[in-house]
């Protein structure tokens, strides 16, 4: 990958574009499934060294900036055409800008490949996890479990906004159970509780 589309610059873009801190937390949070995601496919593809960090930084970028434009255009007229037409225009690697127009149900784009549907599994689920840790008392994501997990996505009224079918769905597109895809994201996000600001009080 050129050196311009880095991880780095992804970072900056969505903090120039983004005002909304939840909306900076949702973005590093899908980021950090789609990245254990992407380690686990470029395992799976035998990629190594510098060719599978490449690999797993396409798929980082895609989470961190499929809602990069959402703040400035929420429209379902504009997001997220309005964020890849720039990114295109910038000149991002193909594979990024077809994952995030794939995440939205009504942009028409296929989920082609396994980064496409990383990225649409990982969205809603990495919302209603993060949901599930802020009505911990501690506020942590380290208490959450999967179990607990699924007996929320029963109910209703928790985090009524977060479709389950997309979360089932998206498991399904990835060739998994629910509860390994959960697992998964759960774990990424543990991973980096800290900069998710979900650490609570938990000592590592
Ligand atoms: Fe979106
Ligand atoms: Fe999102």
């Amino acid at each position: 990958m050129a050196n311009e589309f880095t991880r780095e610059r992804a970072w900056q873009l969505l903090q120039e574009w983004t005002a909304s801190p939840s909306l900076i937390k949702h973005g590093l949070a899908v980021e950090a499934c789609t990245r254990a995601y992407g380690g686990s496919e470029a395992s799976r593809l035998g990629l190594s060294g510098q060719e599978a960090e490449d690999f797993v930084e396409l798929y980082a970028i895609a989470g961190l900036l499929h809602d990069f434009d959402y703040d400035k255009h929420p429209s379902l007229e504009e997001h997220p055409f309005v964020g890849v037409n720039f990114l295109r225009e910038e000149g991002w690697p193909e594979p990024i800008l077809h994952a995030i127009l794939a995440h939205a149900d009504y942009s028409g784009t296929p989920r082609d490949s396994h980064l496409d549907r990383a990225l649409f599994a990982s969205d809603e689920l990495a919302g209603f996890l993060t949901a599930c840790a802020l009505v911990k008392p501690s506020k942590s994501i380290h208490e959450v479990e999967v179990a607990g997990v699924k007996k929320k996505m029963k109910d209703k009224a928790f985090a009524r906004a977060v479709k389950r079918e997309d979360i089932t769905g998206g498991a399904a597109l990835l060739g998994l159970a629910v509860e390994d895809h959960i697992a998964n994201c759960l774990k990424a996000m543990q991973d980096h509780a800290e900069e998710l600001g979900l650490q609570g009080n938990h000592q590592p």
